[in-house]
């Protein structure tokens, strides 16, 4: 990318050390900053080939160590040109396998090796037309004028000697190269996003005929290699797992129990502040269904007293991180002093927070399942390596319910911060979580609950007037929000049908006796966020 106001990615700082090694093969993409490069290593997976992202400093040594078939140039926010702008380590193009820059990839791999980049005046960013002027081995057996998408003002005019152009777009003269002799490839577009239809055919090709990949990463084969690792690092030790009744901490625990059995205890604390019967679906799952050993705690009351009074969200936060911790250390004190605690760490955290192995990466953010650091248990993190998409794909694999595994982002400190400007009484409570309930069950039947990030209510601590039967009401508000989103750094409210909207209304007023009203957000983020508190 060289649009100027691309963030720059957070992996900047991530550590290079490799994760353990999993016993498959392995392609490495260097993230000079692109804001598409952790969807590039998705692709890759959902090809059947693992692979890690490194931030583009990370070096050939940390490339080298990873063993990695085939190795990515990313794209980035910078000119090739600009002050300060990440540079190619020439040692990358040395290692012996193949290479593919994307966007400032290429335009990089061209400059090293003596082709021409220039800043145009014109950028080319969206659409474009595609025009193969000779297949070579990268672009073979595809059509030849497709579509592909562009996102950058650096443009290549020439590629180094010894390399064949390829294709050429609306604003790139060369928008495609290699050298098959050297093993170098470049492509000006971006074939990882879906509006370049024959991207995922070109990354294949890349991974299969190119870097000799074999596509062994599946669900099943994350799961063996997993419960291989879970058992090499907890030998006969004793595990405690806190639930939350998110997909992430129940696939964790459920890959934990597969390797170690009863070694394995889960704790889940009820803090009364959860969505409409989650509770029981936890407790039916994992003691009922997978027979894992279950501490249910129903702390409901504790949390309550705890929340009287309180109204300023960060204080709701803070008093619900606190006895969250209380109850789940007498728990843990209970059992026979377990040596390992589970947490449902994904690869998007490691990344984000810039933690290698061994970091102990607590998800204190703003979670109220963080645990102190002081804590004395070492970290078993089975989800480690693995995106969101394939934690789903491991908990279907192993038979956790649909409605766990597709169940939507829930913020830890739960409805509680769904009251808006007011305490969260259990009344109160009881009226956003029927009126919650009523939103999914809708959502669901119109088929839509897998394509929104989250839908909920909120509801704020306001009364309005209206009139029902002869009688004029004052009763609450509830607000529907329901957003798109692929990772919660930004989100657009979701065009639900009207139809849906009013039969989600009228269930409200018609069936929750204190409410009157019913709004909807309709706003993004930025500038909103997804919760209002
Ligand atoms: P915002 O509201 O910042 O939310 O756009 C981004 C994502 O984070 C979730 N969220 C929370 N999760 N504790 C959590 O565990 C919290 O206090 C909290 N606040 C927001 C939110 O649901 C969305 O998925």
């Amino acid at each position: 990318m060289t649009e100027p106001s691309a963030a720059p990615s957070a992996t900047a700082e991530a550590a290079v050390r490799p994760e353990p090694r999993v016993a498959t093969e392995e392609v490495v993409v260097l993230d000079y900053g692109g804001q598409y490069s952790q969807l590039i290593a998705r692709r890759l997976r959902e090809l059947g080939v693992f692979s890690e992202l490194l931030p583009h400093h990370a070096g050939a040594e940390a490339v080298a160590q990873r063993r990695p078939k085939g190795l990515i140039l990313s794209g980035g926010p910078a000119s090739v040109y600009a002050d300060g702008a990440p540079r190619l380590d020439p040692a990358l193009l040395e290692l012996g396998i193949p290479v593919l820059g994307i966007c400032y990839g290429m335009q990089l791999i061209t400059r090293e090796l003596g082709g021409r980049v220039e800043g145009a005046d014109v950028g080319e960013f969206g659409r474009s037309d595609l025009i193969v002027r000779e297949p070579g081995r990268l672009l073979a057996e595809l059509p030849a004028e497709q579509t592909c998408w562009m996102s950058h003002r650096d443009t290549v005019f020439e590629p180094p000697p010894g390399f064949t152009a390829l294709a050429s777009s609306t604003a790139s003269p060369v928008a495609a190269l290699e050298s098959v002799e050297r093993g170098i490839y470049g492509i000006q577009f971006h074939p990882e996003v879906v509006h370049t239809p024959y991207g995922q055919r070109i990354l294949e090709r890349f991974l299969v005929d190119i870097c000799g990949c074999e596509r062994t990463w599946s669900p099943a084969s994350i799961v063996d290699d997993q419960v291989e690792r879970i058992r090499a690092q907890v030998g006969d030790g004793r595990v405690i797992c806190g639930l939350s009744g998110g997909v992430d901490s129940s696939v964790a625990a459920v890959l934990v129990h597969r390797a170690i059995g009863d070694q394995l205890t889960c704790v889940f604390v009820d803090h009364g502040l959860m969505r409409k019967n989650e509770g029981e679906q936890v407790i039916a799952a994992f003691r009922d269904r997978f027979h894992i050993p279950l501490v249910a705690v129903s702390a409901e009351d504790r949390f309550l007293a705890r929340l009287s009074g309180v109204t300023d969200p960060e204080a709701k936060r803070k008093a619900i991180g606190e006895e969250f911790i209380r109850v789940f250390e007498e728990e843990a004190a209970k059992l026979d002093s377990p040596d390992y605690l589970v947490q449902g760490t994904l690869y998007s955290d490691v990344i984000e927070s810039g933690g290698g192995t061994g970091a102990a990466t607590i998800k204190s953010h703003h979670n109220v399942g963080g645990l102190p650091e002081d804590l004395r248990f070492e970290l078993v993190e089975p989800l480690r390596t693995l995106f969101k998409d394939e934690v789903r794909a491991v908990g279907a694999e192993m038979g956790l319910p649909e409605r766990l595994v597709w169940r939507q982002p829930f913020p830890g400190p739960g409805l509680a911060i769904r009251i808006v400007g007011g305490e969260a009484t259990k009344e109160r409570l009881n009226v956003l979580r029927d009126a919650d309930a009523i939103l999914q069950d809708e959502i669901r039947r119109a088929g839509l609950y897998r394509e929104l990030w989250q839908s909920f209510c909120v509801l704020p601590d306001v009364r309005t007037v209206g009139v029902q039967g002869d009688e004029r009401t004052y009763g609450h508000v509830v607000v529907i929000r329901a957003v798109t989103s692929d990772d919660a750094m930004t989100a657009d409210w979701a065009r639900l049908p009207y139809d849906l909207l009013e039969q989600v209304a009228s269930r409200m007023i018609n069936e929750l006796r204190e409410v009157n009203r019913v709004v909807l957000d309709i706003t993004s983020k930025p500038p909103g966020t997804i919760e209002w508190e």
